[in-house]
């Protein structure tokens, strides 16, 4: 029996593992430099947790959770998205009740049970931050300035940023009055009308094309923001305008989570085909109160690992990745492969990244494998060197040797040089 990991998850393997922990090490980077702090949550919560704060007409809660019971007879879904969970955690410790904002971050896996394709997986990976606790113009453009400084950071530049509002109560509610009744005129079928009765806005997201050709004369939830939310957002651009951070504005983006209001965005970018959006979020006023917290708004974002790692690949930017080894210990017998353990484990203490060869290959085949590791320094130890306490040092750019002795500090100052 051959086992396979279950269809659709992205798994990732040396060396290419190396380049997704760059991607997702600097799409955090910009967040704590700007002092938000890790946040570790379960990988399951509560299913309820999932169709309160996440909504019970979104696809990724109607037909994409995995969804079971534990030996307790709880129903638990694996989580499909980071923000409910982090919203539940604050209020469940009361994290609200200190420093406002409370700024954290989070990178972990993810789980919808969408069909697979490439850059759509079954478990995924995002890195994401959350702004809890103030609703203020200015922490919405640092958030989208901080997801912007990641991804330019990598180098990468093919990608847009695709911004909207939402606008307050007052605005969604009237304009929502105006899409009911625009809805009520098209012919839907009874499982459309349901959904459409739970939340009106998911219509514009139905990929089926006589529904997307009925939505382009929908009214649109830009031309009817109130005052202040048209000045929130005005107030948003202006400073992402002087940040350098260019956008769009898309006055029919619909994410797909229910919990968003006023400020929303997403990142496309444009060499990934169908699975383009590699980063989207938005503010969250109702979520907080909408899972038994006081009420107090919020804004995060979560940035798609696997679809940025794709990005980089497809734009050919260079992750510098330090894998290989500074210095290669070649020893030749098995006295000699201990003092190469008790030299390399020196070296390394003082942060040198050293890499020995073990097992039998021989002097041709080690050397070989020094070479393949793109090692900078090889030093060989055979019974000679061991009694003598003294080898040759070899650069393996210049090919020149020079004698050493087999101290941890002589040859951390020679290769650190
Ligand atoms: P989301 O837009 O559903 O937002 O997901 C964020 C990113 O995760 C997407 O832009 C995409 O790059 C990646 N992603 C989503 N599904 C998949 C998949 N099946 N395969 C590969 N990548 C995927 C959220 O999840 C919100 N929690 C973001 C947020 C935080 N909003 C406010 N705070």
């Amino acid at each position: 029996m051959r086992f396979q990991a279950p269809k659709g998850v992205s798994e990732y393997l040396p060396p290419r593992s190396s380049s997704f922990e760059v991607v997702r090490d600097r799409l955090l980077a910009p967040a704590k430099v700007a002092g938000y702090q890790l946040i570790e949550l379960p990988i399951f919560e509560d299913t309820e947790l999932f169709t309160r704060g996440v909504g019970g007409s979104t696809d990724v809660v109607m037909k994409e959770m995995y969804t079971f019971e534990d030996r307790g007879g709880r129903s638990i879904s694996l989580r499909p998205e980071g923000t409910a969970g982090v919203m539940r955690a604050v209020i469940e410790h009361g994290l609200d009740r200190g420093q406002l904002p409370i700024k954290l971050f989070y990178a972990g896996p993810f789980f919808r049970a969408e069909r697979p394709q490439a850059g759509r997986y079954r478990q995924f990976y995002q890195a994401g931050i959350e702004a809890i606790g103030i609703d203020d113009p200015v922490l919405d453009a640092e958030i989208i300035s901080i997801a912007h400084q990641g991804f330019v950071s990598l180098g990468l530049k093919r990608f847009v940023l695709k911004i909207t509002s939402l606008g307050d109560t007052e605005s969604r509610e009237a304009h929502r009055r105006d899409l009911v009744s625009f809805i009520s005129t098209l012919p839907l079928d009874d499982e459309t009308k349901e959904r459409a009765e739970r939340n009106p806005l998911r219509l514009f997201d139905d990929k089926r094309e006589t529904i997307r050709a009925a939505m382009t004369s929908a009214p649109i939830l830009m031309d009817y923001l109130t005052p202040p939310s048209r000045e929130h957002f005005l107030t948003v651009q202006s400073l992402l305008k002087r940040l350098d951070v260019p956008f769009e504005i898309d006055p029919r983006m619909v994410r797909g989570l229910d919990y968003y209001t006023g400020t929303t965005f997403e990142f496309i970018h444009q060499d990934l085909g169908a699975q383009s959006g590699i980063g989207g979020g938005g503010r969250y006023d109702g979520l907080m109160k909408e899972l038994g917290g006081q009420s107090l708004s919020g804004i995060g974002f979560g940035l798609g690992i696997d679809r940025v790692l794709l990005a980089c690949e497809a734009e050919g930017v260079e992750l510098e990745v330090g894998h290989s080894p500074t210095l290669f210990l070649i020893p030749l017998s098995s006295a000699a492969e201990s003092e190469a353990l008790y030299l390399a484990t020196d070296l390394r203490k003082g942060g040198v990244h050293v890499d020995i060869a073990f097992g039998e290959r021989g002097l041709k085949g080690s050397m070989k494998a020094a070479d393949k590791r793109g090692a900078k320094y090889v030093i060989v130890i055979g019974d000679d060197e061991l009694l003598e306490r003294q080898a040759k040092i070899k650069d393996m750019s210049t090919g020149e040797s020079e004698s050493i002795r087999l101290l941890a500090s002589e040859i951390a100052s020679k290769i650190l040089r």
